[in-house]
């Protein structure tokens, strides 16, 4: 599929839209696992382009790669073949410490598990990610978690514990976490995969919120059908390779 042709704004060749290139393009992507005794093909020539302010939804059964879709997309594994641009740069031209950059500032990560830290505060959870960016001081810290939690509604529980939160509130915390960086892509692996379908239903509608006000760009993996059709975009995965 390509992304151009589904864009909705409808921008004349000679506008932003039409020239700037795409924020993340995979063209031939391919990761193969290798292990001593078995290769697997995790994803198989992969061609996707995703604009600025996009929110797409990535469905498949389970093993098809989708989580190895979004390792790649967000930095934290190689692909084995095929070029990866992101804000129509190759991956492979930055150096170690562009890429540390944009690691740390460009894209926040949302999991089905959380990944909360349960001797930490709704609130140290959610700034803990600064204390490793170099020129927030503490007190910008602290400002950007309460900014974060009262985005996701939490303002009322930043002295609790992960222990003492609903699945929901606990999903919120993490994107809290992530929404202090203030990232300008969010790949979330199905968010809402641990929760009931009143919760998911809460933190999809909060992801479409930062899409729409804040123009973050979300991919997301989802298992729902019916979280997917919400969004902008749905891409359908088998065995690696994009069917839809
Ligand atoms: N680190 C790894 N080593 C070997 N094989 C892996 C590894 N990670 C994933 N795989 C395999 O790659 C395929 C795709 O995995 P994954 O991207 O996690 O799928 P999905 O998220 O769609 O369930 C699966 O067959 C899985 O077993
Ligand atoms: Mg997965």
């Amino acid at each position: 599929m390509n992304a151009t042709t589904t864009q909705p704004h409808s921008a004349s060749p000679s506008s932003t839209f039409a020239t700037a290139p795409p924020m993340i393009k995979l063209t031939d992507i391919e990761k193969v696992y290798q292990t001593k005794t078995i290769e697997t093909v995790a994803l198989n020539r992969v061609n996707l382009s995703i604009n600025k302010g996009e929110f797409v939804s990535v469905m498949g059964p389970s093993g098809c790669g989708k989580s190895t879709l979004l390792s790649i997309i967000g930095l934290l594994d190689e692909p084995t073949g095929g070029l990866l641009e992101l804000d129509g740069r190759p991956v492979k031209s930055y150096s170690d410490k562009e890429l540390a950059h944009l690691r740390n500032q460009k894209i926040g990560f949302v999991f089905q598990s959380y990944h909360l830290i349960n001797d930490l505060s709704v609130l140290d959870n959610v700034e803990l990610p600064l204390l490793y960016r170099a020129g927030v001081g503490g007190k910008e810290r602290r400002q950007r978690a309460h900014a974060a939690l009262d985005k996701v509604g939490l303002s009322a529980r930043t002295t609790h514990f992960p222990s003492q939160l609903s699945g929901g509130q606990r999903q919120r915390v993490a994107i809290a976490r992530a929404l202090a960086g203030r990232p300008e892509i969010i790949l979330a692996d199905e968010p809402t995969g641990n929760l009931d379908s009143v919760m998911g239903e809460e933190i999809m509608d909060l992801l479409l919120t930062l899409n729409r006000e804040e123009g973050t760009t979300i991919v997301m993996v989802t298992h729902d059908e019916h979280q997917a059709l919400k969004t902008e975009r749905l891409i359908r995965f088998f065995d690696g390779s994009q069917v839809q």
